[in-house]
């Protein structure tokens, strides 16, 4: 009686130690503050469902951190933007393309290469913000992330103005159209730090 009682007692203790492992770790690594402050932060932004969707998943690193919150955006941004850069080259590599076509395309990659650019140049101001010249060097990160922004518009006005097929155009349009919003999510998180 007495071993059967303590193997209950054990099975007990087993069954709560791995509940504990499995409902409290999570819930203990990403606190619902952590979302809630992604998710307010976001509503800030000019695309608020994309800006919840692609930052929640850092919760955790970011925790209630504005400039992590940032950081973590313009990561995002910078990924998307070599996404499509791939996707874009991957379709100068169709056949039949005009010569105005390869142009277009041509054009739009310095684009996107300068997109990246100016991304990381708003990121290293973003790490300089710890300093003395802070107010410097935030005008810095907003004018630079502008800049990025700037360059997703001109690869589109790069087809705008020329004879390219529509379904290239569109294709195009669509995945720029993602480096953009994603962009200029990051600078309106940048706008609302508190400086
Ligand atoms: C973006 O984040 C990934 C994963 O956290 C990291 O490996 C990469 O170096 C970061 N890129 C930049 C430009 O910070
Ligand atoms: C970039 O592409 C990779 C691989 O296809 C994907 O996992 C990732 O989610 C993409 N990132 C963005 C921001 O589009
Ligand atoms: C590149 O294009 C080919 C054919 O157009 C397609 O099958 C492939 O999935 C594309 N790859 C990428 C990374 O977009």
């Amino acid at each position: 009686m007495a071993t059967l009682c303590s193997y209950h007692v054990l099975t007990v203790l087993m069954i709560t130690t791995l509940l504990c492992i499995l409902y409290i770790q999570p819930i203990s690594a990403s606190p619902q503050a952590y979302t809630n402050f992604i998710k307010t932060s976001c509503s800030k932004t000019t695309y608020p469902p994309l800006c919840t969707q692609t930052l929640s998943p850092f919760a955790t690193s970011v925790q209630t951190n504005p400039i992590k919150l940032c950081n973590r955006a313009l990561n995002i941004s910078i990924q998307a933007a070599h996404n499509t850069s791939t996707f874009v080259s991957n379709l100068s590599k169709q056949k039949g393309l005009s010569w105005i076509e390869k142009a277009a395309i041509k054009d739009c990659m310095d684009d996107l290469k300068d997109c990246v650019y100016q991304l990381k140049q708003t990121m290293s101001a973003m790490g300089e913000l710890g300093g003395s010249d802070r107010e410097f060097q935030w005008a810095n990160a907003k004018t630079w992330a502008s800049a990025a922004i700037t360059d997703t518009d001109s690869c589109l006005d790069g087809f705008e103005g020329r004879k390219v097929s529509p379904q290239m155009k569109n294709k195009i349009k669509s995945t720029m159209m993602g480096v953009a919003r994603l962009t200029s999510n990051a600078l309106a998180l940048i706008n609302h730090l508190n400086y």
